[in-house]
């Protein structure tokens, strides 16, 4: 891939959970563009956000949008996506995509850039940013698959309200105040309450009985490893946290694996911390994993459920905002705009 200067890039849905970390994220990672338009919806005409040190006003998208625009990230739903990210390709833009519309598209690369960096190369246009809690998964099992193939994963998810947007994450708090002042509670963006409760993850379910988050977790793991029979079985829930999804993870391989050599490789991992305290009882927290890049890994330990060593499981927490939406997005753009061959790819 080669070097490719970023004059203008669009952040669409700038006003949004995810769009609101693009910004600060570019700031903080130095991510340089001579011109930043920020794109929503009406409902937010006018409003300020300050990128690259300068306030700068919230349009509303309109399809002109585009001209001139060499990078666009997108992260204001798929219906928004579908209708407009074939536009700005059109009109030249690369877009980075966080929303589901394009995903499992075979002409769409689907990118964790510690991953899988070589399938950018494939790019026409647009680049899928994957689902959150699969992002969060795959880096921690995918320095793993590099040197043991897993053959199964059964994963368990505790997903925050910031997954399901801005409004989301204001209905935990409210509903915390109501609930703690004996106030009813009403849900209107959970079909549920949140607070004091958790529930199957709020997408359709199938006729297989797995709900929309959970065939993502399988269909775009299988997309991101190349390997399209992993056996997978994901159970979705969300849980009241307000930002940083959890999971549990079990792993199961064709021959015995040390803890002791999964702990190793994930040390070394890019994008991964280990948090493995078995002393002081700590380990992931979603509350430790806020904010931060890295992705949190511990509780690493056989499964006492196979005496022949060939079950691993692991617990993680990831910051669903920034390694599992934005921060990949803006690593995406990063890859695009220096042209640097990133690292050889532990799943290529
Ligand atoms: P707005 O704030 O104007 O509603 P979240 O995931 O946190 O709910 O954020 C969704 C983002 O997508 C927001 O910035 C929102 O803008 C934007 N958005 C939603 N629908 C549209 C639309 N039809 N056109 C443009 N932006 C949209």
């Amino acid at each position: 891939m080669s070097a490719f200067p970023v004059r203008h890039l669009a952040i669409v849905g700038a006003t949004g959970a995810v769009g609101r970390e693009c910004c600060a994220i570019l700031d903080q990672r130095g991510f340089h563009a001579d011109r930043v338009t920020l794109l929503a919806s009406q409902r937010s005409a006018g409003a300020v956000i300050n990128v690259g040190g300068a306030d700068r006003t919230v349009e509303v998208l309109q399809p002109a949008d585009f001209e001139g625009v060499d990078i666009a990230i997108f992260s204001a739903g798929a219906e928004t996506s579908r209708r407009f990210a074939p536009i700005a390709v059109q009109a030249g833009a690369i877009v980075i995509d966080n929303s589901s519309a394009f995903r499992m598209d075979p002409t769409v690369p689907l990118v964790i850039p510690e991953i899988n960096p070589g399938d950018l190369d494939g790019q026409r246009g647009i680049i899928a940013v994957p689902n959150c809690s699969a992002i969060i998964m795959l880096m921690a099992i995918a320095p793993i698959h590099g040197r043991f193939p897993i053959k199964r994963i059964v994963v368990s998810t505790y997903q925050s309200a910031s997954g399901a947007g801005a409004r989301a994450m204001h209905e935990l708090i409210e509903q915390t105040r109501q609930h703690l002042n004996g106030e009813s509670i009403r849900p209107v963006v959970f079909p549920h309450p949140i607070v004091f409760n958790l529930f199957c993850h709020n997408t359709v379910i199938g006729p297989d009985g797995y709900n929309g988050e959970e065939r993502k977790m399988i269909d775009e793991t299988r997309k991101i490893l190349h390997a399209p029979d992993l056996s997978i079985s994901p159970t979705c829930v969300r849980v009241p946290v307000l930002r940083a999804h959890s999971e549990s993870i079990n792993l199961e391989f064709d021959r015995a694996v040390a803890p002791d050599a999964v702990r190793e490789l994930l040390c070394r991992a890019p994008g991964v911390r280990v948090v493995d305290d078995r002393v002081n009882n700590r380990f992931p927290m979603p509350i430790d994993a806020t904010g931060r890049d890295d992705v949190l890994v511990g509780r690493i330990r056989q499964d006492a459920s196979r005496p022949d060593g060939r079950g691993i499981d692991l617990f993680v927490s990831g910051d669903q905002l920034r390694k599992g939406a934005a921060l990949n997005a803006v690593q995406i753009a990063e890859h695009i705009a220096t042209g640097i061959r990133p690292r050889v790819s532990v799943a290529q």
